[in-house]
């Protein structure tokens, strides 16, 4: 069938040519937005006497039945069109006759795809921060429920001080806050409109873009026609806020699936976030966590992708741009899927607090206590370090731990050493004590908890 754009040509092209030209088959996930968009057109138009209100009314009637028909399921996109814009306005003209030739008066594919693209991502840009709020509260949950288990806190994976497990879980709620964050500062820059733009010039007609923008919710137009459908910036920014995000939830895994292995055995996650294996029957395998981590790759390559796509394009549209669709709709979906099994995973966790505490144990992990406890008896703390240092290093040539020494013992390294070096040592005055603001006392974790609680609500 000859083309829409038929013209200088008759429109007549090869069947490869249409496949490989084609976005149709990834585009279609825009129909709605697409639809929106011209209904916006169309009421500008008459509104401005571009066409008259009964062309209007026809216009938007009909493109709300085509809106309905493709979401109850009678009318489905035909995927030999070129694109959704192409479907829309083919499957009006059809319905319409003359009229439905009206809509696309001062507009082009190229201002109109644009259009398309902020609307949908806007959307998924709501629904990801909605869906990332739900792991942060999942995290910050979980993170009420142990406040009080003691667990190693760790430097280069070497046992470092003790902390509370709370403590740790909240330092990812944070991540993802900064997350949601960067997503709103996105959507102000994705949220302006480039319809209006044309082609690439503007249009001799009498529009206004003001009002097709208010129509649709954008906070304000492209200020320059040739950038605003060339502007790829807020594809770019999403990818990259969501390669971010990929990232803190990755390391996140990785923790996962250090703490669920037999050498930590810190947490057990529920039998419905876990698979077995084919051949060993005692395997309880953390694949979905892995998949988070593994995911991260293809977020971070659809970043790539865009960017290099983008690079080399000399202004304004060019077809390139078509390429802009798949990846960061690919990214989009990954990360959703990836934050509805994280919220899901973190809830159903469980953590095996008495391993967590046994491995604090383990590791002299209280050195530094030691250390600030001769800084308390009035010993520079350089000096203090020297001395638990000495201690540390004679315990582990005797097999003894900081608790197990004798007074006596102690006093050899410092005649500073006392009764009360044991209260000093023990693990969960230890993170008591470490009040500081943002530190790991218990009533720090709390405050946190409340702080991450209330940006929530
Ligand atoms: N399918 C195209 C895209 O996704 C729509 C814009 C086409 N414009 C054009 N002048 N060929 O970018």
């Amino acid at each position: 069938m000859a083309k829409l754009w038929a013209g200088r040509t008759d429109g007549i092209t090869s069947k490869l040519a249409d496949d490989f030209n084609s976005s149709i088959h990834f585009d279609c996930r825009m129909y709605k937005q697409d639809i929106t968009g011209s209904m916006a057109h169309a009421a500008m138009l008459s509104q401005q006497g571009i066409i008259s209100e009964d062309d209007a009314d026809t216009l938007i009637n009909g493109l709300q039945a085509i809106l309905f028909d493709l979401e109850a399921g009678t009318l489905s996109v035909d995927m030999d069109c070129e694109d959704i814009h192409m479907f829309i306005e083919q499957e009006l003209t059809d319905r319409l006759g003359d009229v439905g030739k009206k809509l696309h008066t001062a507009r082009s594919r190229n201002d109109q795809v644009a259009l398309d693209m902020r609307l949908y991502l806007r959307d998924e840009t709501d629904e990801i921060s909605a869906l990332t709020k739900a792991v942060v509260k999942a995290v910050t949950d979980k993170a009420e429920e142990y406040a009080e288990a003691i667990m190693p806190g760790y430097t280069h994976l070497q046992r470092a001080q003790p902390i509370s497990f709370g403590h740790q879980l909240m330092a990812y709620a944070f991540m993802l806050l900064r997350d949601i964050d960067r997503l709103a500062d996105c959507r102000k820059r994705l949220n302006i409109s480039p319809i209006g733009c044309c082609a690439l010039a503007g249009t001799t007609y009498n529009t206004d873009r003001y009002f097709e923008a208010k129509e649709l919710g954008f906070d304000g137009i492209c200020q320059n026609s040739i950038d605003g459908v060339s502007d790829r910036d807020f594809c770019v920014e999403l990818l990259s806020d969501l390669s971010m995000m990929m990232m803190h939830l990755s390391r996140f895994s990785e923790e996962i699936i250090l703490w669920c292995s037999w050498e930590f055995k810190f947490v057990e996650l529920s039998d419905s976030f876990t698979t077995g294996s084919s051949i060993m029957p005692q395997k309880k395998n953390p694949d979905m966590a892995e998949l988070v981590r593994g995911k991260t790759g293809r977020v971070y390559g659809d970043l790539m992708g865009l960017l290099t796509v983008l690079k080399g394009i000399p202004l304004a549209y060019n077809k390139d741009m078509q390429e802009d669709k798949e990846g960061v709709f690919d990214a989009c979906d990954t990360v959703k899927m990836c934050l509805k099994i994280m919220a899901e995973m973190v809830s159903s966790m469980k953590a095996n607090t008495e391993n967590m505490y046994k491995a604090a144990q383990k590791g002299f992990i209280n050195a530094t206590d030691l250390a600030d406890y001769l800084v308390g008896k009035g010993l520079p703390f350089r000096s203090a370090y020297k001395i638990s240092g000495q201690t540390v290093s004679a315990c582990i040539s005797s097999g003894k731990v900081l608790e197990t020494l004798t007074l006596d013992e102690y006093k050899a390294f410092s005649p500073l050493f006392d009764n009360d070096v044991y209260e000093a040592i023990d693990l969960k005055k230890c993170v008591e004590k470490r009040t500081s603001e943002g530190g790991t006392s218990f009533g720090s974790v709390r405050k946190q908890i409340s702080t991450v609680r209330s940006k929530l609500s």
